[in-house]
């Protein structure tokens, strides 16, 4: 879908991509990682042609871009630049629609568009159509940059540092729901990050470029197990079994748990949750709504008046998330478990700290 070949960009003496060739596939995820003025962006913005190379070829779909007038090249790839780049004079839906009224599209194509791609990404439209990018959060910005990118439909994404600005929590969510669109629009990505557990958790194949070259191309768990040189050693750090825990999903470590309804009884409790201390808290469907200590429990006392209720998003994890995902929220909240819940918020079951020890200790040996 994407080849580069032997691509060198110069400006003056400064090489800032040197001889790079990257393949990447249809429906693929290519992270391109590597330190700061390594080459990243000057690659993307070879590939849609804000940027012409010096050197070499790219082809996208089997034709050669220079052949290819730029904007219509840009129309077939969607950008999300680094720092989000919104038009600070124009609201949320004007931003979206910017490529879509370039290519002349009608006026309630557009807006179906831009509030199925609110949705997408997990904003309500009629909240948010209307706001200004000063009037967003962080994370928030962030998520309609990728939908301003996929506004046009575009079979290809080039994606700078998309969740760089936000906290860890927010981008942590926000890689949880790239995942998941991914999962449905199967597009054709190049993302580049600083951060190697989301190129980890993000990645069909991971570029790590040093000095404008590219050093290693492989799969998270290739570029983990086996690093191609020092500079990759290095950079992948000492910690790599921790770090492999974020290429390995949870699914396969999710575990039946007791949970309680909101409105039991202390009888069905204690036949529910038998020897443990805590038990999750579920609504009438299924919901995830808190935890309970069964010590704070007594005769006088409901479900509803002792258990802790949370923001589900802080106190689960979503069945798509890593172990070390999983690792991180144990560690952060001091549980020795932590639930697990579908898209919908319906419990699932749980994974417990000592699985996620014996997948480190089994890495290990
Ligand atoms: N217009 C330019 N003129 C001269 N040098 C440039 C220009 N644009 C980029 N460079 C140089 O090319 C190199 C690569 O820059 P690039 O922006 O691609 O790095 P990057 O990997 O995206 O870095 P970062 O992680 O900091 O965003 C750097 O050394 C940079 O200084
Ligand atoms: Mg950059």
């Amino acid at each position: 879908m994407i080849r580069l070949q032997r691509v060198t960009k110069r400006y003056g003496d400064t090489i800032a991509v040197n001889e790079l060739s990257l393949e990447v596939n249809q429906g693929e995820v290519c992270i391109l990682i590597g330190p700061s003025g390594c080459g990243k962006t000057t690659t993307l913005r070879m590939i849609n042609r804000l940027i012409e190379v010096t050197s070499g070829h790219i082809f996208v779909n089997g034709q050669e871009t220079s052949q290819i007038k730029p904007e219509k090249l840009r129309q077939s790839i969607g950008y999300a630049i680094q720092s989000v780049g919104l038009f600070p004079h124009l609201t949320v839906a004007a931003n979206i629609a910017v490529v879509p009224e370039l290519l002349h599209w009608e006026k309630d194509r557009i807006t179906r568009r831009i509030e199925e791609l609110l949705a997408l990404v997990n904003l309500n439209p009629r909240e948010y159509a209307g706001k200004y990018p000063s009037q967003l959060s962080g994370g928030e910005a962030q998520r309609i940059g990728v939908a301003r990118a996929l506004a046009a439909n575009p079979p290809i994404l080039l994606m700078d540092e998309p969740f760089g600005a936000v906290d860890p929590l927010t981008r942590q969510k926000l890689q949880s729901q790239f995942i998941s669109i991914q999962q449905k629009l199967k597009k054709t990505i190049i993302l580049v990050t600083h951060d190697l557990n989301e190129a980890i958790r993000l990645a069909d194949r991971i570029a790590i470029m040093e000095s404008g070259k590219l050093v290693q191309y492989d799969t998270p768990q290739v570029i983990l197990s086996r690093p191609a040189n020092k500079f990759v050693h290095d950079f992948v750090g000492t910690d790599r079994a921790l770090k492999r825990l974020s290429s390995i999903s949870i699914e396969g470590f999710v575990k039946p748990a007791p949970s309680v309804m909101i409105d039991a009884s202390n009888r069905e409790i204690a036949s529910v949750i038998g020897y443990r201390r805590y038990a999750w808290v579920v609504d009438k469907n299924g919901k995830l709504l808190g935890w309970l200590d069964r010590t704070n429990l007594n005769e006088a006392t409901s479900v509803r008046e002792t258990m802790v209720q949370g923001d589900i998003e802080e106190i689960a994890i979503p069945n798509n998330a890593t172990l070390h995902e999983a690792l991180a929220r144990m560690l952060g909240q001091g549980f020795k478990s932590i639930p697990v819940v579908d898209e919908k918020g319906k419990f699932i079951g749980e994974v417990t700290l000592s699985d996620v020890e014996a997948a480190t200790a089994e890495m290990e040996s």
